[in-house]
């Protein structure tokens, strides 16, 4: 980094590090690149490149987000600038749709990507269930299933065998409930270092949360801010707006921050690493300096704590396998996995 970028970014030394079951250490902060139906994927490639010279050396990738081919060259850029690999920590996901060929879509990932190998790979979702990018909410995938914990495992043990293979480094959940991780953690050799989640302060996901850390799982937080700009198919009437409330908006004001900071701020101290998306500049700066700036009070933590609304945002409606069933059969809110 020059020292004019420098004097506008932030020293990535200073950005703090969770470390994993492994030894490695995580910035504790990445860039989203789901751009959804607002950004195109070169102006997301793009942003990973900027985002690189502001200090984020954490960019949260998936095979899904269809742009993978294009972040690829921005990573490439970013090590031919002079930032090593070693310094890098990239995460991928492999899709719904390729729960078999695990192997094949990881490969195609890396060659996506640029890379030899990714430091964390996720099983992006429980099910098989595929849909086709940008279905309305009510679309249904034929031959949905539900969770069928031996079919998981026969993913799992493709993942297990891309740890071995050194094609990553570690390997994760994503969308995942206890019920369903009491199974993994039963029965896989490799136990995931991380668990990918929404989390967010109308969102927090208390008993998940604390669940994952007691097992030295790191939580990855999605939609850290709220998803404020997400499509309207993914969004219902109830839906609460975390940037408007209250407590947010006061703690803001007090800092003199954009509320998406304080969000940050929030996802950082309690000890989950966000992952916030943005192609703008101004934003993706100030969620990096929000993770070494000034942090929140004790009684700010504990008021945003009491603003918890258990707003599930990202309900998953499209991987429901049944007729009119609730898309909260997907979450195992009744302590039991749903069949
Ligand atoms: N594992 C999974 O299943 C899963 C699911 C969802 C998401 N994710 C990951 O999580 C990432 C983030 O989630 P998300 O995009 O849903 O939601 P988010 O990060 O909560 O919200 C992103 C939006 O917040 C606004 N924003 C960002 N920084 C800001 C700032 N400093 N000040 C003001 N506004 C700011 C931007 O809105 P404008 O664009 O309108 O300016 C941006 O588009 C995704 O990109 C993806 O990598 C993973």
């Amino acid at each position: 980094m020059t020292d004019a970028k420098l004097a506008e970014g932030v020293d990535p030394a200073r950005v703090p590090k969770k470390t994993l079951a492994t030894g490695a250490q995580i910035p504790a902060i990445g860039l989203g690149t789901f751009g959804s139906d607002n950004y195109t994927s070169d102006q997301i490639a793009r942003a990973v490149v900027d985002a690189a010279s502001v200090g984020y050396r954490h960019f949260d990738c998936a095979s899904v987000y269809g742009n993978e081919h294009l972040i690829g060259p921005a990573l490439r850029e970013i090590t031919h600038s002079g930032v090593a690999r070693e310094d890098l920590w990239v995460t991928s996901k492999v899709w719904n749709d390729r729960h078999d060929d695990v192997i094949a879509s990881c490969e195609q990932s890396l060659r996506d990507l640029k890379l030899d190998y990714l430091d964390l790979y996720l099983v992006h979702w429980p099910f098989p269930n595929a849909h086709a990018p940008g279905v309305d909410v009510s679309s249904r995938d034929a031959h949905a299933r539900p969770y069928i914990h031996d079919d998981y495992m026969k993913t799992w043990a493709r993942m297990e065998t891309l740890a071995a293979r050194g094609l990553v480094r570690h390997i994760g959940t994503s969308n995942m409930t206890i019920p369903k991780l009491e199974l993994v953690l039963r029965d896989a050799s490799l136990k995931p270092a991380a668990n990918e989640m929404e989390l967010h302060p109308h969102f927090q996901q208390p008993e998940l949360f604390q669940y994952v850390l007691d097992r030295g799982i790191v939580p990855i937080g999605y939609s850290p801010i709220g998803s404020p700009s997400r499509p309207a198919r993914d969004r219902t009437p109830d839906d609460t707006v975390d940037v408007e409330d209250p407590v947010i908006l006061s703690i803001a004001e007090r800092l003199g921050v954009h509320p998406a900071v304080v969000c940050v701020k929030w996802a950082a101290q309690r000890g989950q690493i966000p992952i916030p998306f943005s192609v703008k500049r101004s934003q993706y700066l100030a969620t990096l300096q929000a993770v070494v700036g000034e942090p929140l009070t004790d009684a700010e933590m504990a008021a945003i704590a009491g603003i918890d609304k258990n707003n599930r945002l990202i309900k998953g409606q499209v991987f429901l396998w049944k007729e009119n069933q609730s898309w909260e059969d997907l979450w195992d809110i009744h302590g039991e996995i749903a069949q």
